[in-house]
């Protein structure tokens, strides 16, 4: 596909559709690195909609990184209920007593040093924070990839190597969370909103006339 035209339309749709959320707020490469990290973590493990509540809850108890660092691990641990695996929330903890004494990371490689920051956070949290080019990969892009290649069957390779590709190193934060909306709310896994998508004419799914085909159904 033609990678600068597809980039500019799903760009462009962002911005005119990007979802409200708490942890937006701020120009690109300007916001809060902890209010980023945190939600991050969060939405690993639960919609943006349960994501909101338990949000809220956590940056109340614990507003900033100093906060959390100060706080005892039981009082993270009560904070994290309903969040599921407490194991996050721990190494949320120690990573976060890190920060308080050193600073927060100033890249992809620094934050991936930090308990429990994998893959995916650390190209969140960089992209979006610092503007540095790292394509983030969940379910919601790696079906945006297949799609967008009539990909029948992704590996997890091929689809981080795709969305390499496309990552838009002018907005690389913008172009992860355009990619993430769009899988959430657009390029839906069942039945999918081609007449809404701002790429359906960059799409080799959408042209084979069976998009919900892409990827296939996992066989376990
Ligand atoms: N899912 C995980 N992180 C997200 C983000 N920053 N925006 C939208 N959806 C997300």
């Amino acid at each position: 596909p033609d990678t600068k035209d597809l980039q500019q339309a799903l760009l462009g749709w962002f911005d005119a559709h990007a979802r409200t959320l708490p942890w937006r707020a701020g120009a690109e490469g300007a916001r809060d690195p902890y209010r980023v990290w945190v939600s991050e973590v969060l939405l690993q493990q639960t919609q943006v909609a349960r994501g909101l509540v338990y949000f809220e809850r956590f940056l109340a108890a614990f507003p900033t990184v100093q906060a959390l660092a100060d706080a005892p691990e039981a009082d993270v641990l009560k904070a994290w209920e309903g969040c599921g695996y407490y194991a996050r929330a721990r190494n949320l903890h120690r990573a976060a007593k890190r920060v308080a004494a050193q600073g927060f990371p100033a890249s992809y490689d620094a934050w991936r040093a930090l308990p429990g920051v994998g893959p995916y956070t650390a190209a969140a949290v960089s992209s979006l924070t610092l503007n540095e080019p790292r394509a983030v990969m969940d379910g919601n892009v790696r079906r945006v990839m297949a799609r967008l290649h009539a990909e029948r069957t992704p590996t997890d390779a091929w689809a981080q190597a795709r969305a390499d590709e496309l990552l838009d190193h002018a907005r690389p934060g913008a172009w992860n969370e355009a990619v993430m909306d769009l899988g959430a709310t657009v390029c839906i896994p069942k039945a999918p909103r081609c007449g809404a998508c701002p790429v359906s004419a960059h799409c080799a799914a959408f042209a084979s006339g069976q998009p919900a085909q892409y990827p296939a159904p996992k066989v376990r």
